[in-house]
C-alpha cells in the first residue's frame, strides 16, 4: 500500500494525547519507512500557534535528538491548521488544505487510491460536533475515509449506544476505528499466535484443565493532574470496563474462523455476551489516601477532586463466561491506581494433579506479562538439579528482553495507526462489543453512585484496600503458591 496518497489529519494536534502518543508513533512510522510514500499530517486544534511553536510541541515526546535529520524530514510532512471545532468555515478552509497538500504531492486525479484518515484525539463532548464538520465539509467521497477515535465512548450503555447512534449516523462501521490501545500491545497481539498455533496450549484452554484466571492491572501513580478527569470515571470505566475486558475477551474467545477482523470481532463478541453483569457483591472497591510520612498524597488531597469524591481508584471483582469452554472458572479482574509495583499481567492457574504422585504439589501457571517487560512463563515443577531428588518450582521463561534483545517494540500507537493505513480493524473494538462491554458493567456503575458505595481506604503505594490478597482465594479458588516450594522424598531425608 505504498503508493496510496495518504492525508492524516490529527484533530486536537496541540493536546496531551497528541503530543505523547499520536505525533511520536507517526514519527516511529515515518522512521520505519512504514508510511506511504506520499503522505501529509494535517494537525488541527484550537490554540493559534506557529509553526516553530507547533513543531516544538509535537515533537517533544520524541526519543531522537530533535535536529536529526528524519525529524527534519518528518517534520517536512507535517502542517497545522488552526479553527474552532463548530465552525463550517474553519473545516472548509481544512478541506482547501487536504486539497492543495495532495496536489503538492502529485495527485493524478482518476482512480488513485487516496486515503483521508481523521484522527480525533479529542475530549468526547466534541466528538459528535467534529464528526458532523467532517461530514459535511471535509469527507471527500471519491476517496477511503477512515475516522479514528479514542475512549471515553459514553460513560454508560445507554450514553455509550447514543454515541454510537451519533457516529453511526455520519459514518459507517467499517469507517470507524475505537481504539483500545491495549489491542496494540505486544505480549496481547501475541495471543493469538500463542492460543492458535501451539497445540498444547489449547488443549489445556478450557474449565477441564484451568482453575481460575487472573487480570491484574497496577499502576505505581495516582491520578495527579488528572483528578479533574478520573473523578467523573473512575477506576471500572478507566481501565476495566474496556483494557481489562478486551484482554480478557481474547483469553477466553475461541479459535476465529479465519484471521478476518470481523471473524475475530464476531468470536470476542461471544465470549462478552456470556458475561451476566457484574454485582456488587462480586466487587471490591477502593480509594487511595496520603501515606503515613505525608510524602505522598491521597486520591482526594488533589484540588481537582471533590473533598466528598466515593470515587474508586481501585477495583477487584470477580466474573464468570457462562459457556461450555468455561464453565465453572471464576475469573477475576484488579486493577488500581498508586499501588506498589507497575504491572499488567495474566495469571492462569491450572488445578491440581488429578491423581498426584507427589504430595501437597503446588499448581502450576501460566503467566503472559504485557508490562512492564514482555514475558510468558510457565511454573513448572521440576527435580532439583544434580544429586538432589527434592522437587522445586521452577519456570519455563520466555522473556523477550533476553530471547529478542535487538528487538525494539513498539508503543501500542504505531501499530495500531499501522492498522489503520492498512485498514485492518481486527485490533479495534467493534460497535456491538462495545455494548456488550457497557451492558456488562453498567448495573454495578449505576448501583455504586445510587447507593453512593464508600471505596475503601489503602496507602498510597501499598497491596490494595483490606481484603485484596483473600480476594481470589475466597471467592475464585486460587491457591497460592510457596515460592519456596521443596519436596524430599522421605528415602532420600
Ligand atoms: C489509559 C487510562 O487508558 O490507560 C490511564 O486512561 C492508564 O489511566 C493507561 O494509566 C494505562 O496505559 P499503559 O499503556 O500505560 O498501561
Amino acid at each position: 500500500k505504498h503508493d496510496v496518497l495518504t492525508t492524516i489529519v490529527v484533530f486536537g494536534a496541540s493536546g496531551d494525547l497528541a503530543k505523547k502518543k499520536t505525533y511520536p508513533a507517526l514519527f516511529h512510522l515515518f522512521e520505519q519507512g512504514l508510511l506511504p510514500k506520499r503522505t501529509r499530517i494535517i494537525g488541527y486544534a484550537r490554540t493559534q500557534m506557529d509553526r516553530d511553536k507547533f513543531v516544538a510541541r509535537v515533537t517533544s515526546f520524541f526519543k531522537v535528538d530533535v535536529e536529526s535529520p528524519a525529524v527534519k524530514r518528518f517534520v517536512g510532512i507535517c502542517e497545522y491548521v488552526s479553527g474552532q471545532y463548530d465552525a463550517a468555515a474553519d473545516f472548509q478552509r481544512l478541506r482547501g488544505e487536504i486539497d492543495t497538500n495532495e496536489q503538492a504531492m502529485g495527485k493524478r486525479g482518476g482512480g488513485e487510491e487516496r486515503v483521508h484518515i481523521y484522527y480525533l484525539a479529542l475530549p468526547p463532548s466534541v466528538f459528535v460536533s467534529v464528526g458532523e464538520q467532517i461530514r459535511s465539509n471535509v469527507y471527500d467521497g471519491t476517496c477511503t475515509n477512515r475516522v479514528v477515535i479514542e475512549k471515553p465512548f459514553g460513560h454508560d450503555l445507554e450514553s455509550s449506544r447514543q454515541l454510537s447512534k451519533d457516529i453511526g449516523a455520519l459514518f459507517s462501521e467499517d469507517e470507524i476505528y475505537r481504539i483500545d490501545h491495549y489491542l496494540g500491545k505486544e505480549m496481547v497481539k501475541n495471543l493469538l499466535a500463542l492460543r492458535f498455533a501451539n497445540v498444547f496450549y489449547e488443549a489445556v484452554w478450557s474449565h477441564n484443565y484451568i482453575s481460575n484466571v487472573q487480570l491484574i492491572f497496577k499502576e505505581p501513580f495516582g491520578t495527579e493532574g488528572r483528578g479533574g478527569y478520573f473523578d467523573e470515571f473512575g477506576i471500572i470505566r478507566d481501565v476495566v470496563q474496556n483494557h481489562l475486558l478486551q484482554v480478557l475477551s481474547i483469553v477466553a474467545m475461541n479459535q476465529p474462523k479465519s484471521l478476518g477482523a470481523e471473524d475475530i470481532r464476531d468470536r470476542k463478541t461471544e465470549v462478552l455476551r456470556r458475561i451476566l453483569p457484574i454485582q456488587l457483591e462480586d466487587t471490591l472497591l477502593g480509594q487511595y489516601v496520603g501515606t503515613r510520612d505525608g510524602s505522598k498524597p491521597g486520591y482526594k488531597d488533589d484540588d481537582t477532586v471533590p473533598k466528598d469524591s466515593t470515587t474508586a481508584t481501585f477495583a477487584q471483582c470477580v466474573l464468570h463466561v457462562d459457556n461450555d469452554r468455561w464453565r465453572g472458572v471464576p475469573w477475576v479482574i484488579k486493577a488500581g491506581k498508586a499501588l506498589d509495583e507497575a504491572k499488567m499481567l495474566v495469571r492462569i492457574q491450572f488445578k491440581d494433579m488429578p491423581n498426584p504422585l507427589f504430595p501437597n504439589l503446588p499448581r502450576n501457571e501460566l503467566v503472559l506479562q504485557v508490562s512492564p517487560k514482555e514475558s510468558v512463563y510457565i511454573k513448572t515443577i521440576v527435580k532439583e538439579p544434580g544429586l538432589s531428588t527434592n522437587l522445586a518450582m521452577s519456570e519455563l521463561d520466555l522473556s523477550y528482553k533476553t530471547r529478542y534483545q535487538d528487538i525494539k517494540i513498539p508503543d501500542a500507537y504505531a501499530t495500531l495507526i499501522l492498522d489503520v493505513l492498512n485498514g485492518d480493524h481486527s485490533n479495534f473494538v467493534r460497535s456491538d462489543e462495545l455494548d456488550e462491554a457497557w451492558r456488562i458493567f453498567t448495573p454495578l456503575l449505576h448501583q455504586i453512585e445510587a447507593e453512593q458505595v464508600v471505596p475503601l481506604p489503602y496507602e498510597y503505594g501499598s497491596r490494595g484496600p483490606k481484603g485484596v490478597d483473600e480476594f481470589p482465594s475466597e471467592r475464585a479458588g486460587y491457591k497460592l503458591s510457596n515460592k519456596e516450594y521443596h519436596w524430599r522424598p522421605k528415602s532420600s531425608a
